[in-house]
């Protein structure tokens, strides 16, 4: 089983960061140091004094191996443990090692309030830290996954870390796990009578895989905004019961945004519900529509006019699928992937603004950083009533001109417009701070995303559609308004005509 192995030196906060990372993820916390002293019947300092770091380190050494017959664990690792190359590579081959890395006096300082005894720093701890860092600078250096924690909460360090991983476990509507991995990790997850819901055009690309790796059924439905209907989860129903789905059946929900939304309604609703993992593959959906556990389907009055609160047992989004997906497709997904950066997440923010090439180059970074904007969001607000409607930065306008548009213009096309001219009137009324226009306008240049309504669109039938979508209240419409990047509010506003001035 692969475990998540935290280290670093002495002071980084392995057993902190651990035990919380193992609260948020479910999943069992083993100090390792502990389980030595456990099995030795000794404390570590004696064992040092008595025995030697020798034996330290032979016992050290059993008790990782011992890890092997373990289930998945979060494994907080003695500062020295992976010097030997036999235990590097027992924890390169059983898991993740995540280092933690801080600047000596960081260490100094909370090794100096730390109470646990460390034989390897007794004396003159300045001195003696610093020589051990320097002795292990090269050693700690090599490890490719490297967490910072100098002028950090316990709490961010944990939330860098799931950042790192892309791993998370959401429990506010339904408990389940959204991963950011291979689609080869599926078959880790126990399914029953597993049936692949997939559209024409990722059949195409991803379906033998997918089929193969499960020994699944599948269900290819047509693809596109246009087939979101009524019509479509009929043909789902239909054909789950002639596959004989029954109560305890598994649907894998294999595409973009329109395919788990119909898929995660047809689960809903089928024998009063079934499972269904998520499995996206455009990046808005990876980022944004498997997360949250909002399924449903289109009117012809309106966009989700029907739908449920219906989380999926899984998201597992691999960056691999991504590979296939139009690059007007990709790019549509990066408004999404920035507003999430406007939202809640400067880093994400900055590096969205190094243009498409290098978002297509990192595809994976990306991924991780939205996607844990987004769940930090729906976890603290699963039903709506707050601040998740920070997420609809950019689509009070972006809906609306959409709409107006008759859906020429890309869900992200037009919500980027919609940000821009959010931001716009956000800095009019005083509330975004200076130079926030022009950051958010200068990230989506460099994505190629558009920026401005387009000329021949009437301005009244974008505030038409304003007021005529679902979600508002037609004296006041809420807006979340961007004040700087990394934080929206919450405004009503009644004279809609100043937003698009
Ligand atoms: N449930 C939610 O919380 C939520 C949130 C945001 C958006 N949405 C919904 O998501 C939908 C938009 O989703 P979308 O942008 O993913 O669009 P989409 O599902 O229509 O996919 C876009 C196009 O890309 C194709 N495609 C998908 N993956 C591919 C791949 N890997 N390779 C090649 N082609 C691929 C699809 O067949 C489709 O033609 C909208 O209906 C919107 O309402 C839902």
């Amino acid at each position: 089983m692969k475990h998540i192995f935290l280290y670093g030196p002495p002071g980084t906060g392995k057993s902190t960061v651990g035990k919380q990372l193992a609260r948020n993820l479910k999943l069992p916390f083993i100090d390792l140091d502990r389980v030595i002293e456990t099995n030795a019947g000794m404390a570590i300092p004696h064992i040092m004094e008595q025995q030697g770091e020798s034996v330290f380190r032979d016992l050290e050494a059993s008790a990782l191996k011992n890890l092997a017959d373990e289930k998945e664990s979060i494994v907080a690792l003695g500062g020295g443990a992976l010097l030997r190359d036999e235990n590097r590579a027992f924890a390169e081959s059983y898991g993740k090692v995540i280092l933690l890395k801080a600047e000596v006096n960081t260490l100094l300082q909370r090794l100096n309030t730390d109470s646990n005894k460390r034989p390897l720093l007794a004396g003159d701890m300045n001195i003696k830290l610093s020589s051990l860092l320097a002795k292990r600078a090269e050693h700690y250096s090599s490890f490719p996954m490297l967490i910072h924690v100098d002028g950090k909460t316990a709490e961010q360090n944990v939330r860098q870390v799931q950042v790192a991983l892309g791993r998370h476990h959401l429990s506010a509507m339904g408990e389940y796990d959204a991963i950011v991995g291979r689609v080869s990790n599926l078959t880790n997850f126990p399914m029953q009578n597993p049936i692949i819901v997939t559209d024409v055009n990722v059949a195409k690309f991803h379906l033998e895989k997918m089929q193969n790796l499960l020994q699944a059924k599948f269900i290819i439905i047509p693809a596109g905004e246009q087939h979101k209907n009524l019509e479509t989860i009929s043909l789902l129903w239909k054909a789950f019961l002639e596959n004989g789905l029954d109560r305890k059946s598994t649907v894998i929900a294999l595409g973009g945004g329109v395919l788990s939304d119909m898929t995660g309604f047809a689960a809903s609703t089928y024998m009063r519900g079934i499972a269904w993992v998520g499995v996206p593959t455009t990046l808005l959906s990876m980022v944004d529509a498997s997360l949250g556990g909002k399924t449903g389907f289109d009117l012809p009055e309106g966009k989700n006019l029907i739908g449920s609160f219906y989380p999926p047992k899984l998201v597992l989004a691999d960056p691999h699928l991504l590979g296939t997906l139009p690059e007007a497709e990709l790019i549509s997904g990066m408004a999404e992937v920035v507003k999430h950066g406007i939202i809640s997440d400067p880093e994400l923010f900055n590096l969205c603004s190094r243009g498409l090439d290098w978002v297509k180059d990192n595809l994976e970074e990306v991924v991780k950083h939205a996607m844990a904007v987004k769940i930090k969001v729906i976890e603290e607000d699963p039903y709506e009533k707050g601040i998740r409607a920070a997420l609809n930065l950019g689509h009070t306008v972006g809906h609306a001109v959409e709409l107006v548009s008759k859906f020429m213009l890309r869900h992200g096309e037009a919500i980027a417009i919609g940000m821009v001219a959010e931001a716009k009137y956000a800095a009019r009324i005083g509330l975004a701070g200076v130079g926030l226009v022009e950051a958010v306008t200068e990230s989506f240049k460099a994505l190629g995303l558009p920026l401005q309504i387009p000329e021949a669109m009437p301005r009244e039938e974008i505030i038409r559609a304003m007021r005529v979508d679902k979600k508002k209240n037609v004296n006041a419409i809420r807006f979340a308004l961007p004040v700087e990047i990394g934080k929206v509010e919450l405004v009503e506003v009644t004279d809609l005509e100043s937003v698009l001035e």
